[in-house]
């Protein structure tokens, strides 16, 4: 399931709008994190009930902030310049985040209205109508690509974004280590499981004890049993004064067998296709739950392809999945498990201390490199990949939260 996107070309863009782009796409970079936080100031203010779908741990750090001007600003750069990279890998991350929030095309009005409001508060007199103008050109042709990407996924997933979840009871917990969670998941509404790519997620609406409601994504970890799906959880703890994560602790501390939670249709695009060749899937901490799936799925449609896990974790018990991942590899005709610990237990002969370093794994000609993990941590492994001759096309990769990778690569 994937959206085709449309492909953004310099010439969408009206000449005159083009050349004031030109001159003040460096400014409005310079202020983008400016302009956006001042935007999601405004936003909350007149549309409090917006805060129940926007993530408020990613707006405390100002992690959302930071990818929504990222995305503007790389957007524009690439309307006004031929040679920009493609911008598609972007606005189909974009578009599924936004189907499984349940985003729809009446709310774009109210985004565009306090950015650019925002834009002129930031920049003030220096934002004449023209450049205004130029701007709001940029948000609609931004908004309008969305929009249409976002009803092809709506009608792909079979979803009406007025009502973009559906309750699901848990009936299961596992506590796969002292700090992460599996809850299976079954719908109650009778319905049977949607089609799940491997390697999507969820996003999962819980209410909060204080009143609120929050979303987050989880990746599905498991479809092993046809009727359910299984989300695996890292407890957040907050560090340096922060406070704890608020879903990841109330579903660690609060979800029970029998309770029912929110959870949107399958969304993302890191997905393994079939045509894909050899795969090299390097995960570090709650990544893992991206590795399940995929091991699962072609245990059960290609168990003859090649399949080479590598994991980095701070200590092998704090490695979920570790043992149900190498029962599923033992399906696969040729499955090899790599590991890294921070920490190695003295009678563990088989895993390597420190980060991951990949350089002893052989890798085929056409690998195709499924990683995720915390950015330093993939930002490591590509390197490195890079530096041995694999492709940046073969090499996908996941963020666990707002995309700040991406809009800059
Ligand atoms: C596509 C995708 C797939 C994902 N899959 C998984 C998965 O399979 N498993 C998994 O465990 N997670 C996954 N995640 C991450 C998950 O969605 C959540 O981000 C994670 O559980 C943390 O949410 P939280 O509500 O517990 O933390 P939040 O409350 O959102 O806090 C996040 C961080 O912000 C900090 N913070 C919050 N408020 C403040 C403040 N006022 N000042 C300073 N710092 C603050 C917290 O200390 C914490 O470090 C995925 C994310 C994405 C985008
Ligand atoms: C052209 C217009 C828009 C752009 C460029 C845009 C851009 C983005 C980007 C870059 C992200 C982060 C994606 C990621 O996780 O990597 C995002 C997430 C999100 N967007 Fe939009 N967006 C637009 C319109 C809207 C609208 C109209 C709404 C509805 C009110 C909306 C609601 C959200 C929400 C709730 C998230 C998730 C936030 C989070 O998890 O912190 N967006 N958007």
């Amino acid at each position: 399931m994937t959206a085709t996107a449309s492909t953004s070309s310099p010439s969408l863009l009206s000449s005159t709008s083009r050349s004031v782009v030109q001159a003040t796409a460096a400014v409005v970079a310079e202020h983008a994190e400016q302009i956006t936080a001042r935007f999601y100031a405004r936003m909350f203010e007149e549309h409090p009930e917006l805060l129940r779908v926007f993530n408020q741990g990613n707006q405390a750090t100002g992690e959302q902030s930071r990818a929504l001007a990222a995305s503007v600003v790389a957007y524009a750069v690439q309307l006004i310049d031929p040679d920009a990279p493609s911008f598609d890998r972007v606005m189909q991350r974009i578009a599924y985040k936004h189907i499984s929030l349940g985003i729809r095309p009446e709310q774009y009005p109210i985004v565009g209205h306090h950015l650019l409001a925002a834009v002129g508060e930031v920049l003030g007199d220096a934002v004449t109508p023209e450049i205004a103008a130029a701007w709001d050109e940029v948000y609609w042709l931004f908004a309008t690509q969305l929009v249409a990407m976002e009803a092809r996924l709506y009608q792909q997933v079979g979803v009406d974004p007025a009502r973009p979840v559906r309750p699901y009871r848990v009936v299961r917990r596992i506590e796969e280590t002292d700090d992460v969670v599996s809850l299976v998941l079954e719908p109650t509404d009778g319905g049977g499981l949607p089609q799940i790519g491997p390697g999507q997620y969820v996003s999962v609406f819980v209410d909060l004890p204080d009143g609120r409601r929050q979303p987050r994504q989880y990746t599905v970890s498991s479809t092993a049993v046809a009727t359910r799906l299984q989300i695996t959880v890292r407890r957040v703890r907050g560090v340096n004064g922060a406070p704890d994560g608020m879903v990841s602790s109330f579903l660690h501390d609060q979800a029970a067998v029998g309770d029912v939670l929110d959870v949107s249709a399958p969304a993302g695009d890191f997905v393994v296709q079939a045509s894909d060749g050899p795969l090299l899937l390097a995960s570090a901490g709650a990544g893992i739950t991206t590795v399940l799936p995929i091991v699962e799925h072609i245990a059960r449609t290609q168990p003859q392809r090649k399949v080479i896990v590598a994991h980095a974790d701070r200590t092998a018990q704090d490695h979920a999945l570790r043992e149900t991942v190498l029962h599923v590899g033992r399906q696969i005709d040729d499955f090899s498990a790599y590991t890294w610990y921070e920490s190695v237990d003295p009678a563990d002969h088989r895993s390597a201390q420190g980060y991951m370093d990949l350089s002893p794994v052989p890798l085929d000609d056409d690998v195709q490199v499924f990683t995720c993990g915390p950015l330093p941590f993939m930002r490591h492994v590509r390197a490195s990949l890079l530096a041995r001759g694999v492709p940046a096309s073969s090499i996908r990769y996941e963020v666990f939260g707002p995309d700040l990778w991406s809009p800059q690569d």
